[in-house]
């Protein structure tokens, strides 16, 4: 990655973790923007300039990195409500609609974003466009079992869906589900 646009990410995260204060369930991201931010809370949490957090990750990725920092984890069981997320975007519309899941884990993203009184999007300028899905696909995660019928349920809406691959097989996410990576040529004008 361009060195001056992971040191943008880096910036950008480290200002979105000013809005976390001692004390709070923090919701962590996945993804080379949010990794930032879990380093950021980490080194504050070393260094004394935070006390008292537990998170609850995004993804397995990001809890090996939270578990490096020395940052308790949680659960949903014990914490149901997150104080503030901080997470990374794939592409940003105009009116802050935003893109998320090319990293793979935007099942439990949105689980966390929907726990969460305040949800911070991060993203650098790169992940401007004027139309949702013009630089990147939509993510959809799927059981499975139900590839077939959300295939054609995505071509339906006149999208192209294509299974993501990882080594030359079906790439799988913490869930155990595959993504349907879907096209729509010329972007979605009507993204909801
Ligand atoms: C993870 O599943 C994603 O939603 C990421 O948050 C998103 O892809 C942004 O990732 P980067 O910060 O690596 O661009």
């Amino acid at each position: 990655m361009d060195a001056n646009i992971d040191d943008l990410k880096k910036q950008a995260a480290e200002k979105a973790v000013e809005f976390v204060e001692s004390g709070m369930v923090v919701g962590l991201g996945t993804g080379s923007t949010a990794v930032h931010a879990v380093n950021a809370i980490g080194r504050k949490l070393q260094t004394g300039g935070l006390r008292d957090i537990i998170a609850i990750p995004t993804s397995e990725e990001t809890a090996r990195n939270a578990q490096k920092w020395g940052i308790p984890l949680t659960t949903f069981d014990a914490h149901p409500v997150i104080d503030v997320t901080i997470d990374g975007a794939d592409e940003v519309a105009p009116n802050l609609d935003v893109m998320k899941g090319l990293g793979g884990a935007l099942l439990r993203e949105k689980i966390v974003a929907a726990a969460s009184k305040r949800l911070i999007i991060v993203a650098d300028d790169s992940k401007h466009v004027n139309l949702l899905g013009t630089k990147a696909p939509v993510p959809v995660e799927v059981i499975p079992f139900a590839q077939k019928p959300v295939t054609d349920f995505l071509e339906s809406l006149g999208g192209r869906p294509v299974s993501r691959q990882q080594d030359g097989q079906p790439y799988l996410t913490d869930e155990k589900n595959i993504i349907l990576d879907c096209f729509f040529d010329g972007g979605i004008a009507d993204a909801p």
